[in-house]
């Protein structure tokens, strides 16, 4: 499931055996009325996605939406991934559907180490364990660190569905502030000396929400101070590949004392729905998170493990990770130059190098949350960036996804938004 966006409304076939048989009876209304029975306290500190709300909306044909985090379904490699499964299934289909071992299977390991040796990281196949997605990665991190009351430092805006997967462990979320580079490491001393946090959680490149990179001597500093304060790590690492402007940035990983922890997913070089992504670091926190794996879902789909090994054996990823870049890259530059073309002075964002984001700063008064009403109105939908903060709730700010539109779209798109800030700043 893409955290950003609930699946659109499945329409299911007619099934033929049952033509012919009258229909089952209609089922009553759902009770709305029995009292729910009493639940555990942490989901008071869930609250819904208020992006899966938005994208429920999203979700209508006549709205161009730049809400969902999505990537391009039309760069999916759809055919050679039904040929891996379908050569899986012929060759081994047994073992295929079998269950398997909860670290995951062995030869993706393998390509998926020297895959990250290739990105600088020294990583060894047994050190790493196969997830459901990198957001399962993110919630057993969790689970393996932190108790009731602990602190986790997280960049200030952060990703959305990481806040609600600490928040299941009522954990204490501190913001770091940012600016365009990322995470404002200098910051970090005096943050880690006031609260103790067991867990610095980061999106190094291309971040959520904001496409931001942090650079390199910031990576630096921030593994010593980490490494000096004995605080860990949680590098998370989706949108690492996506760089329009030179080679993916090195890790943070990379530079590890053995305190960082990487998340890594073939959620958007691949796809989404096959919900394969890694966790990597020290052996025995990697042995944990296997052990609390193992009561979460015992394993990853080990069908799915088996034909996406079967297709890296023989897929040229670079290419195909290049050709996404490329056409990111452009999407990218639609929304930007279509930006300054249709928004009002005022509006403010920062180019991003790689990802799927444009953070964008509304002139000042504007409010996003207020804004969506009329923006769905006009049929365009954004996602308001008040949802991305864990402290000072900033309204000011909106998150545009380009990837999953093509330039046309993009272009009739930051035209129906540009108008919906002009007239909204024109009444203010
Ligand atoms: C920062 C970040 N982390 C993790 C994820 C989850 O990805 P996956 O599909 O690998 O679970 C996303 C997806 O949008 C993301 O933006």
């Amino acid at each position: 499931m893409n955290p950003d966006r609930s699946s659109p409304g499945l329409r299911l076939p007619t099934a033929p055996f049952l033509e012919g048989v009258a229909a089952p009876p209609a089922l009553p209304p759902p009770r709305s009325t029995a009292r729910l029975p009493a639940l555990a306290r942490r989901m008071a500190g869930m609250p819904p996605s208020a992006v899966r709300e938005i994208l429920k909306v999203a979700e209508r044909p006549d709205i161009l939406s730049f809400a969902g985090g999505l990537p391009a379904p039309e760069l999916f490699p759809v055919e050679e991934i039904a040929a891996a499964h379908a050569e899986v299934l012929r060759l081994s289909g047994r073992s295929a559907l079998q269950y398997s071992t909860t670290e995951g299977f062995g030869p993706l390991r393998e390509w998926i180490a020297a895959h990250l040796r290739h990105r600088g990281i020294a990583a060894r196949a047994e050190e790493l364990l196969i997830t459901s997605g990198s957001q399962q990665g993110i919630d057993l991190v969790a689970r393996v660190f932190l108790d009731p009351g602990d602190v986790v430092l997280v960049e200030s805006p952060t990703y959305l569905a990481a806040i609600q997967a600490f928040a299941a462990y009522q954990v204490r979320l501190i913001a770091v502030p940012s600016d365009d580079d990322g995470m404002q490491v200098d910051r970090l001393a005096a943050l880690i000396a006031a609260h103790r946090p067991k867990l610095i959680y980061l999106v190094p490149s291309f971040q959520n929400p904001k496409g931001t990179t942090l650079p390199p001597a910031r990576r630096a500093a921030l593994v010593e101070l980490a490494a000096q304060h004995e605080v860990a790590i949680l590098e998370d690492d989706p949108y690492g590949e996506l760089a329009f402007t030179g080679p993916p940035p090195r890790p943070v990983a990379a530079g590890s004392h053995g305190n960082v922890l990487y998340l890594g997913t073939f959620s958007k070089t691949l796809a989404p729905g096959l919900r394969i992504g890694w966790l990597w670091g020290d052996a025995r926190i990697v042995r944990k998170a296997t052990i609390a794996k193992q009561a979460a879902d015992l394993h990853t789909a080990t069908l799915a493990q088996r034909a996406t090994a079967a297709l890296l054996a023989r897929f040229d990823y670079e290419g195909h990770v290049a050709r996404i870049c490329e056409v990111y890259r452009e999407r990218c530059q639609t929304m930007l130059t279509a930006l300054a073309e249709h928004t009002p002075a005022g509006s403010r964002w920062v180019t991003p190098t790689g990802g799927m984001f444009v953070w964008l700063q509304l002139p000042s008064g504007l409010d996003a949350d207020a804004l969506l009403p009329t923006a769905i109105a006009r049929r365009v939908a954004f996602v308001p960036g008040s949802s991305f903060f864990v402290d000072e709730i900033r309204r000011d700010f909106v998150r545009l996804n380009f990837s999953n539109q093509p330039p046309a779209s993009i272009i009739e798109g930051m035209q129906r938004f540009g108008q919906v800030i002009s007239v909204a700043l024109a009444a203010a």
